[in-house]
């Protein structure tokens, strides 16, 4: 069934673990996530971003998911908006029927200039006034991310302040708050592996203790595999050298707080990786099903992968 965002994070923090949000922008990614989902028995959140509701029209996602629910009755899963940019756009998302949204003020409407801490007080505190009224659940987020690459976050990073989030939480009520701990958006996050310097796991600690009964999330939680990488090179593609967060320190961050986590680039990596090998190995092929068989395979194995990572398998 579809069920709200804040119902399957209750549960997570009862049984201690997170819960993957991953986005779709087709068929082929809601098939993936589902069939993951399905083969590992586990609740799960599938989003969508301003821009897939725009590339895929988003009454098709949203038929999309009432087809998932249909087919995978005994998966519990929330429908969620990513990054809204204002009011406006998570009330069209509830309007359409979208169990959850983010308000994320932490930008301007723009998506871009860093929005001061009055403006996103207000904006997300007007969002869940709405959504609550309507039965559905909000995520805020306080902090930028980094990364202007993707068209998300600012090219300043500012991570979130602890003691401003429980100001922010108190005034907001927020369902759920993300908060921004050096990550960004994309296969870019981190030229090295990542340690403690560019990484803060420690805001999370710090702010788990201030706000031990506020769900956290993470976005830019793509791991960004060697593996999948290596592959979209191999067939031709060019990726640079990069790192994503390791998902033993997503890990860490479910042991302090982190119930949902952010996931899309890592399927998008997957996808690419499958159709480049596909058309390498058959270059004549023409049946869009001969290459996007693969890619929702590939995909599939990442996300049952970060499943059972997250440790909400098991528990649909
Ligand atoms: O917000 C970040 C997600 O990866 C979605 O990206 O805006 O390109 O759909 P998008
Ligand atoms: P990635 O680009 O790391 O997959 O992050 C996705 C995200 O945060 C969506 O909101
Ligand atoms: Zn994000």
């Amino acid at each position: 069934p579809l069920v709200t965002m804040r119902q399957l994070l209750d549960e997570a923090s009862k049984g201690g673990y997170g819960v993957g949000a991953f986005n779709v922008n087709n068929l082929e990614q809601v098939q993936a996530i589902m069939m993951a989902a399905s083969e590992t028995n586990s609740p799960v959140i599938i989003q969508a971003s301003s821009g897939a509701r725009k590339y895929a029209n988003d009454r098709f996602l949203y038929h999309l998911m009432l087809a998932a629910t249909e087919v995978y009755p005994d998966i519990p899963v929330a429908l969620h908006q990513d990054h809204g940019n204002g009011p406006a756009t998570c009330k069209s998302a509830i309007d359409l029927g979208f169990t959850s949204v983010m308000m994320d003020g932490s930008l301007e409407e723009d998506g871009k200039t860093p929005a001061d801490f009055e403006y996103n007080v207000r904006v997300t505190r007007e969002v869940v006034e709405m959504a609550h009224e309507v039965g559905v659940t909000v995520e805020g987020e306080l902090g930028t991310l980094g990364g202007i690459e993707d068209g998300h976050g600012s090219g300043e990073v500012s991570l979130t302040d602890p003691d401003q989030a429980v100001e922010f939480v108190e005034r907001t009520g927020v369902d759920a708050l993300a908060v921004a701990i050096g990550t960004s958006h994309g296969a870019y996050k981190f030229t090295k592996e990542p340690d403690r310097e560019v990484l803060a796991m420690n805001i999370i600690e710090e702010i788990n203790q201030k706000l031990p009964n506020t769900h956290l999330v993470m976005h830019g939680s793509s791991s960004v595999p060697k593996e999948l990488v290596d592959i979209i090179n191999e067939y031709g593609g060019e990726i640079r050298p990069t790192w994503g967060v390791p998902v033993h320190e997503i890990q860490e961050g479910i042991k302090h707080g982190v119930r949902k986590i952010n996931v899309d680039t890592d399927l998008r990596l997957a996808a690419t990786g499958a159709i480049r090998k596909a058309f390498n190995e058959d270059p004549g092929a023409f049946d869009p099903r001969f290459y996007l068989k693969p890619a929702r395979e590939a995909m599939k194995e990442v996300v049952k992968a970060r499943m059972e990572a997250f440790g909400q398998a098991g528990h649909a």
